[in-house]
Formats: C-alpha cells, sequence, structure tokens
C-alpha cells in the first residue's frame, strides 16, 4: 500500500496536468490531490469533471507567483511533495511577450521552491519536489545526434530559456539547501484535452472548420512527439522510482517533420469526415517562419527506460487516430476554449 502523502500538483487544469492528476487520483487512492492551478487561457476545470466529488481530489484556485500564498497553501493542506506543472507554455506567445513567462516560469517556481524549504525544514529528505520540464531547454539540434541528461544547456527561445532557468533554480535548491528534488525533461507531447494553439490541434480543429493549415517556414522541422498519457505515466514512474536530484529524459523515439505530422492529420481527417482523399491537404498554407525557429529536437530516453522500466505504450499512428477520435467527440469543448480570449490571440498571430 502507498503512504499518505498531500501531494501538490501545480497546473492541473491544463493538457498534461489534467492527465496526470487523473492518473494519481484513481491510481492511489491513499494519497490527497490537491490540484492548484491560477487557470489561465490554457487552463480548464472541464478537464477534471470526472474526478468532482472525488475524496482524495481538491482543487485550489491560486496563483504561484504569489509568494504569500504559496506559503499558505503548504502550510494549510500539509503538502509533502510537490509535482510542479504550471508554466506558460507556448513559443509563440513567449515571443510576443516573454515578460509573462519570467514571473510564472522562473519566479513561480522560485516561489514554490521557498514555500517547499519553509514547510519541510527540519525534514527534508522526507519529501520530494518534482520540476516537470522541457527538452526544449538543451536548444537545437542539426539532423544528428541526440538530447541526453548530460547534454548542456542552451535554450534559443523565451520559453526554453525561463524552462531553463527554472531547472536550475530546482538544482541549486538541492545543492544549497539540500531539498529533495527531481527533474524530467520531455518532448513534445499531444493528445486529446491539448489547447488548439499547439500544433497537432490546431490542424485538426481547422481541417474540420476548412481554414488554413499554417505552417511555419518549410515545414522541415523535426519534433519527436510522445501521446501525453504516456508522459503522465512516466512521471508516475520517475515520481515513486527516479533517484534524488537526477535528472530524466522523457520521450518517444518518434521523429516528425512537421510537414509529414500535417500531410498525416490530412489523411486521417479525410477519411474520419468521409471527404475525398487529398482534400484536406488543399488546406496546407506555407507561411512566415518563427523568429529563432528550432531546427530539431531529439530525446534520448535510454536512461528512464533501462533504469526505471517505464517505456511508450502507443504507437503514433494509433495515438494521433485517439487524438483526433477524441476531438471529434468533444467539439462543445473545443468551440469553448476557441471563442473569447483564445479567438484574440489567433487572430493577432495568423492575420
Ligand atoms: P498548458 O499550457 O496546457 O497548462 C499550463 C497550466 O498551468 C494551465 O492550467 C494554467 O492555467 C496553469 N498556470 C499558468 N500560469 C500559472 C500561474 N501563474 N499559477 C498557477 N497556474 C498557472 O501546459 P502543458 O502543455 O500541459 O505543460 C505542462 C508542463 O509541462 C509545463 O511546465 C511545460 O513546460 C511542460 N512540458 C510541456 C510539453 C508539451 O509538449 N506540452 C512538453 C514537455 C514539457
Ligand atoms: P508547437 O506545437 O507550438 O510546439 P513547440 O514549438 O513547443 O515544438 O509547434 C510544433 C512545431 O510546429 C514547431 O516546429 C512549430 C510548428 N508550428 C507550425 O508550423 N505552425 C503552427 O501554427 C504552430 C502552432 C506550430
Amino acid at each position: 500500500m502507498a503512504d499518505k502523502k498531500n501531494i501538490l500538483i501545480t497546473g492541473g487544469a491544463g493538457f498534461i496536468g489534467s492527465h496526470v492528476i487523473r492518473l494519481f487520483v484513481n491510481s492511489y487512492p491513499d494519497y490527497q490531490i490537491y490540484n492548484l492551478d491560477s487557470l489561465t487561457y490554457a487552463g480548464n476545470l472541464e478537464n477534471l469533471k470526472d474526478l468532482e466529488g472525488k475524496q482524495n481530489y481538491t482543487f485550489i484556485k491560486a496563483d504561484i507567483t504569489d509568494q504569500d500564498l504559496m506559503h499558505r497553501v503548504f502550510n494549510e493542506n500539509g503538502i509533502t511533495d510537490v509535482i510542479h506543472l504550471a508554466a506558460e507554455s507556448h513559443v509563440d506567445r513567449s515571443i510576443a511577450d516573454p515578460t509573462a513567462f519570467i514571473y510564472t516560469n522562473v519566479i513561480g517556481t522560485v516561489n514554490l521552491l521557498n514555500a517547499a524549504r519553509k514547510q519541510w525544514e527540519g525534514k527534508l529528505d522526507q519529501h520530494l519536489f518534482y520540476h516537470v520540464s522541457t527538452d526544449e531547454v538543451y536548444g537545437s539540434l542539426d539532423n544528428g545526434g541526440y538530447f541526453l541528461e548530460t547534454t548542456p544547456y542552451d535554450p534559443q527561445s523565451p520559453y526554453s530559456a525561463s524552462k531553463a532557468s527554472s531547472d536550475h533554480f530546482v538544482r541549486a535548491f538541492a545543492n544549497t539547501y539540500k531539498l529533495r528534488t527531481v527533474i524530467s525533461n520531455c518532448s513534445n507531447n499531444y493528445g486529446p484535452n491539448q489547447f488548439p494553439e499547439k500544433l497537432i490541434p490546431l490542424c485538426i480543429h481547422n481541417i474540420k472548420h476548412n481554414k488554413p493549415l499554417p505552417v511555419y517556414g518549410k515545414g522541415e522541422n523535426v519534433r519527436d512527439w510522445l501521446f501525453v498519457i504516456d508522459h503522465a505515466r512516466a512521471i508516475d514512474v520517475v515520481f515513486h522510482k527516479g533517484k534524488d536530484n537526477e535528472t530524466y529524459n522523457i520521450g518517444g523515439f518518434n521523429e516528425w517533420k512537421n510537414i509529414d505530422i500535417v500531410r498525416t492529420l490530412c489523411k486521417v481527417m479525410d477519411k474520419k469526415m468521409g471527404r475525398p482523399e487529398g482534400e484536406s491537404e488543399k488546406l496546407i498554407t506555407f507561411v512566415k517562419d518563427r523568429a529563432g525557429h528550432d531546427l530539431r529536437y531529439a530525446i534520448d530516453a535510454n536512461k528512464i527506460m533501462k533504469e526505471l522500466g517505464w517505456e511508450p505504450s502507443l504507437q503514433f499512428e494509433e495515438g494521433l487516430e485517439k487524438t483526433v477520435d477524441w476531438y471529434l467527440a468533444n467539439e462543445e469543448w473545443l468551440q469553448r476554449v476557441t471563442s473569447g480570449a483564445y479567438q484574440d490571440y489567433y487572430d493577432k498571430q495568423y492575420s
């Protein structure tokens, strides 16, 4: 039986966080799971409707940039462990407005580290601060090689610079104050509940509504894609079995050029929507490249696979089909998140 723990999971109303919350609430009835989220444009409690009323689940609406509030949350709920996902997460938004990324990703992370250190004083060895990060901190690869846990940091966008900074603070707290920490750096996720500003859900949404599919540059940039539930499973494994103060890279050994993903999505959507083959591809539109666009990300996930026994459960084609099915079955969800604030942002980005 698992020990009793009061785990604070931040960013649980977002894409990856909601899958992590669901996995922990359902798998560990002896854990109390506190989902702390400020509900930005990317946070949506509808993602967790199925957990409402569960005894071991509590939602706390709070902003991690508020230091005093973080101290209170730790103290009032007797927080024993943290899995920190809350972040500003979209590269294009970070190019438009880097400052928000510094507040949430850097200052917010330091606020949580401070609150944990204070709450766990005198018994630091009994508690864990797990920081969820990204492969983008390693920079951009040419056509060869992989990111290893030992690859030097070389962030290239305001988003990845803010995540790299937060990773450094986590390691600095481990070294300086002896906080027990662990960090994982994952590749691009896809799956249900992803906000439709990211490539895959944006294309699904646009294909459905016969809108142009904006491919940056020539579509030659490469990303390594992992199904979100496989990332949540990896987080579970790292939380329970990861070694103190280690880093684990998480990825699917699944590299795709953007243009190939978009073409594959078009084929899947043509079939699902009963359109003639080739119809949706006509929507592909090459647009101005992203500023400073990283060419290629590729994770070497051998460490987590060999040391902790994790491996991806889904092939990409299967995951992509599940994802398309989810978006087609959840039109209302899409409609609600694509109205209002998201629409304003969308107009600015693609006008
Ligand atoms: P997301 O944008 O979907 O969700 C982020 C969540 O954080 C939202 O619910 C939002 O409301 C919340 N949040 C933002 N600012 C906050 C604040 N100041 N206080 C409290 N809550 C706040 O992001 P995601 O894609 O689910 O990513 C989650 C984490 O995983 C991030 O740390 C991200 O860097 C990391 N990551 C993401 C990917 C990916 O492909 N999406 C890959 C690797 C790592
Ligand atoms: P994205 O989903 O924003 O993730 P990240 O930038 O964190 O990798 O983008 C994935 C890739 O798709 C990236 O190379 C940028 C590209 N892209 C487009 O070509 N068009 C788009 O409209 C978006 C949002 C992304």
